[in-house]
């Protein structure tokens, strides 16, 4: 099949290089001239395992190419994939300018049937506004789709291949077949493809995300509570987790989630509640308690100094919104270092893939050393933010050595808070005896 992805971003380029993978003619589109430029000289501009080689493999073969001519890219394809961002506004409301640029864009360009699907996290009721964009300026025939992504960065290429599920909302049998025979190499474990009409799929991203963002709030809160009440958090989260009913994941205490999915679907989530007169009064609770999470954490460094850390030196490790991305939107470690910059804190990050972006969003305002070790260096504390795998087991011994003062403020519960102790570090953790 022939297909156009317009907007190259981390779910773009995952959906586009997959799509070839199963042997589709795809075209990646951007309006970014220069990303574009870049990745056809083989530069690709996100961190995503599994990405290199796949955009490698299937840019050699022929199946995959990049443009910024969305007129011909759309003319030349079956299916087109609307993977543009959707930020949020002032109000919280997804931004939705790109999509219906990219919806007016491809009325203009139609010159055929096709199936037109919003890939982008978008509002209930965003594909009508998408097809009357269209229809207002071609009298072809066309059909709109959501297909809404569930990949996690850091692991996208491994989920786009192997989904969970696939949900499909349309008003009419015909591009759901399209869309079912696009998809069924990716199914071929049985997972389901869920067709259902335009508003519930729309509204089903929404909700997966929300309540995912919602474990994370409710465990940020009892760990806070097990903390003010001298209980311990791991074992409140194992005894959670072993009931079948509950289950493991995203039940982890920490700074807080960030990136740039959860913060704004919830937000647009609670604009279109609101929109409706229907208020989301647990995300906002969510959404409040998250806020709090980072400060918090910085609350802890504050305490320990007794408030004062003018020129106090700290070893930040992680800057990713999370590990195996370079992606620092709504990042908890923005929030925790400008805050203690703010207290007048010397800051020196490590990060394995997120260096450049820091450097673009801190400049000059931090330090960037070559690894997690050097980071330490005359350090009165390490600041572990984003658990990378490289960070679990680090050698201690070293970094007593390097660090002035052997202070340990650990925002993902990684390390085992006995061994430090018995090396001679005080150690804190969040919600941990
Ligand atoms: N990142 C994720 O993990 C994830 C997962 C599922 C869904 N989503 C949703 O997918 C959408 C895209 O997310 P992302 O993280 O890939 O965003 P992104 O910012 O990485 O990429 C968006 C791309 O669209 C391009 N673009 C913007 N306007 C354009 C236009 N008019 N024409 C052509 N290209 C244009 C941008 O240059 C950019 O390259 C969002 O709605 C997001 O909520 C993201």
């Amino acid at each position: 099949m022939n297909i156009a992805v317009i907007g190259t971003g981390y779910v773009g380029l995952v959906v586009g290089s997959c799509f070839a993978e199963s042997g589709n003619d795809v075209v990646c589109v951007d309006n970014n001239s220069e990303k574009i430029a870049n990745l056809e000289k083989g530069i690709i501009p996100i961190y995503e395992p599994g990405l290199p080689d796949l955009i490698e493999r299937n840019v050699r073969d022929g199946r995959l190419t990049f443009t910024t001519d969305i007129r011909s890219a759309i003319q030349r394809s079956k299916v087109i994939f609307i993977a543009v961002g959707t930020p949020t506004t002032p109000s919280g409301a997804a931004d939705l300018s790109a999509v219906h640029t990219v919806a007016t864009t491809i009325g203009k360009s139609l010159d055929g049937y096709k199936v037109v699907v919003t890939k982008s996290t978008v509002p209930v009721g965003t594909a009508d506004s998408v097809r009357s964009l269209i229809r207002k300026e071609t009298s072809q025939a066309f059909d709109v789709v959501s297909n809404p992504e569930f990949l996690k960065q850091g692991a996208a290429v491994e989920d786009f291949m192997r989904p969970d599920r696939i949900v499909v909302g349309c008003d009419n049998p015909k591009p759901a077949e399209i869309l079912r025979e696009l998809y069924a190499p990716f199914v071929r474990t049985g997972s389901p493809i869920m067709v259902s009409d335009i508003r519930t799929a729309e509204m089903v991203k929404y909700a997966a995300n929300a309540f995912l963002a919602a474990r994370i709030s409710f465990m940020n809160e009892i760990s806070n509570l097990c903390e003010a009440v001298g209980a311990d958090v791991d074992m409140v989260r194992k005894g959670l987790a072993a009931d079948a009913r509950i289950g493991h994941a995203f039940l982890f205490p920490g700074v807080g989630y960030g990136g740039s999915c959860f913060p704004k679907d919830t937000r647009a989530l609670i604009q279109t509640g609101r929109e409706h007169s229907t208020p989301m009064r647990i995300l906002e609770a969510v959404e409040a308690v998250n806020n709090d999470q980072a400060r918090r954490f910085v609350d802890r460094v504050l305490k320990h100094f007794d408030g004062d850390i003018q020129g106090k030196r700290f070893g930040v490790w992680g800057l990713a919104f999370k590990p195996r991305t370079n992606d620092m939107r709504d990042a908890p470690a923005i929030t925790i270092i400008n805050k203690l910059l703010e207290k007048g804190a010397v800051i020196s990050a490590y990060d394995p893939e997120a260096m450049e972006e820091g450097k673009r969003i801190f400049g000059s305002r931090i330090e960037f050393a070559p690894n997690n070790y050097e980071c330490l260096v005359g350090a009165d504390a390490l600041l572990l933010v984003t658990e990378w795998q490289a960070f679990r087991n680090p050698n201690f011994d070293r970094i007593k050595d390097v660090m002035r003062r052997h202070i340990v403020f650990d925002g993902r519960n990684i390390f085992d808070a006995a061994h430090l102790a018995e090396l001679g570090f005080t150690y804190y953790g969040i919600g941990r005896k």
